[in-house]
């Protein structure tokens, strides 16, 4: 079938950075069907050809050295702008009426997108439902692709699931996080389920403690208004950390298929106990940089976290006891995401000059970005110099390894699912509730004045000093790789 990818709020920034240049290299890849249609909606008055010229300059722009003039005029030929307000019915019944003259009454499947404010979601998906546009929900062949953030909190995510279901059945539904389409993520899948000698050693037994961490170097910029709002635990902790806590701690799912995915993706976090009392002071730590306040739409006296650390504990079998330590800042020294798997030291050291404390134990650190790889830590000896010893590693180096193969953009493969109609990397209803379960309670204890301390951080560094302190009364470290 061919495809129709209509996208709501067309005239924004993600738009333009990220969707458009994603369907051109998918297009310029071979992947994305010659005739693939693509819609954008917004209320500014554009003409085709205005789009296409504001989208072909910031196409050139992200795309970089992939941009091809005469490629990128043969993908525009088949880029249609129509304008619409999500307050206007008769705007999707003329919308509908512009998609079926492209379609040529053919069949074809249809992607969604909304990438607006999130505030148009769910009057979107109404206006979709109620001008018939959201098909059968047998078929599957219209989608809505939805953006993050997916609520604000648990109870306006379950109301926009509501909303969502009075459209489209949940088959239809495509919740994307970005995360879920970088290739080092999905290769943690493969490191776990496509090897054997992981997944004996992936447990309490074995394992002391997991870190994952999310730092950016950069400060809130231009999003200060958005982000005062929302703060670190919207933003990135309960979708991107949580995704990379459920990947790391799933069990194998009976097959590779959108819902054994999910399924075993939701256990995770249903055994993550939601805190309460004193944990908030024990297990979470907040901090804001020094001059967050002083961005423009920020209020002064703001309270926002712009760095945070978690403590949490996974309640099976597999992982009782072992600590998971999430943690993400921004302004902080550098640009990484990375999970470290430490390992327990040996129950029994025979040599005298042999390690002693956990950071010499066995380490396993998975880059996801920006220096995508694999490393494992272990002890070796020192030559020619007793049984002294030294931690060294085995490093995989995906540049190193696929020379000539750059690592694409997260859109790309998650438009692709869209289109083809796979959602194994897109979140499940139950799975954002989930989500928001655990983060709820934090927030509110958060904004409940007192607790935890909010400390303050230069920019430049891994967030604020007493949060390595909270680690090493846990008896352990940070690892803080750049
Ligand atoms: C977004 C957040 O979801 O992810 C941003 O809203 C953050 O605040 C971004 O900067 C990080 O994504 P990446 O892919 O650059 O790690």
């Amino acid at each position: 079938m061919p495809h129709t990818f209509v996208i709501f709020g067309a005239s924004g920034d993600l738009t333009s950075r990220k969707l458009i240049p994603a369907l051109y290299n998918l297009r310029r890849k071979g992947r994305l069907p010659e005739d693939t249609k693509v819609v954008g909606v917004s209320r500014t008055a554009f003409s085709h050809d205005e789009w296409r010229a504001s989208l072909a300059e910031s196409t050139e722009k992200f795309a970089g050295e992939n941009f091809d003039a005469e490629l990128w005029s043969k993908f525009a030929e088949n880029v249609f702008y129509q304008p619409g307000d999500v307050a206007n019915a008769e705007d999707f019944t003329k919308l509908d009426a512009f998609l079926k003259e492209l379609e040529n009454g053919d069949e074809a499947t249809r992607v969604y997108y909304l990438s607006m404010a999130p505030r148009f979601y769910g009057p979107t998906v109404e206006q979709l439902g109620k001008a018939g546009m959201a098909g059968d929900t047998d078929d599957c062949s219209r989608r809505v692709v939805i953006e993050k953030p997916f609520g604000t909190d648990l109870a306006t995510a379950q109301e926009l699931n509501k909303v969502v279901h009075r459209s489209f059945d949940e088959k239809q539904v495509y919740r994307i996080d970005h995360y879920l389409g970088k290739e080092t993520v999905q290769n943690l899948m493969v490191l776990r389920f496509a090897n054997a000698i992981f997944e004996p050693i992936w447990n309490r037994n074995f394992i002391d403690h997991v870190q994952i961490t999310v730092a950016e170097e950069v400060e809130v910029g231009k999003r200060a208004g958005y982000y005062d709002s929302a703060g670190v635990v919207r933003d990135m902790i309960q979708n991107h950390l949580l995704q990379l806590l459920m990947i790391t701690a799933m069990e194998a799912p009976v097959r590779y298929a959108a819902d054994p995915v999910r399924d075993e993706k939701v256990k995770v976090l249903q055994a993550v106990k939601p805190m309460q009392g004193d944990d908030f002071r024990r297990d979470t730590f907040r901090g804001q940089y020094r001059g967050y306040t002083g961005h423009e739409g920020v209020d002064a006296r703001s309270r926002t976290a712009t760095f945070a650390a978690l403590k949490l504990c996974i309640h099976n079998w597999r992982w009782q006891g072992v600590p998971f330590y999430l943690r993400s800042g921004k302004a902080m020294s550098c640009r990484t995401t990375q999970i470290v798997i430490q390992f327990r030291q040996p129950p029994h050291m025979l040599f005298n000059d042999g390690p002693r404390g956990i950071t010499d134990a066995n380490r396993l650190v998975i880059q996801v970005q920006p220096n995508e790889g694999i490393q494992l830590h272990f002890q070796t000896k020192v030559p020619d110099a007793g049984m002294k010893m030294r931690q060294t590693d085995l490093d995989f180096n995906y540049q190193r390894e696929f020379r000539g193969r750059s690592m694409p953009e997260a859109y790309e493969r998650l438009l692709l699912d869209a289109l083809e109609g796979d959602a194994s990397l897109f979140a499940r209803a139950d799975e954002v509730e989930a989500a928001w379960k655990i983060c709820d309670p934090i927030l509110q204890a958060w904004q409940s004045g007192d607790k935890p301390t909010l400390y303050m951080y230069d920019p430049g560094f891994w967030g604020p000093e007493e949060c390595s302190e909270w680690m090493s009364a846990q008896g352990r470290n940070w690892f803080d790789i750049c």
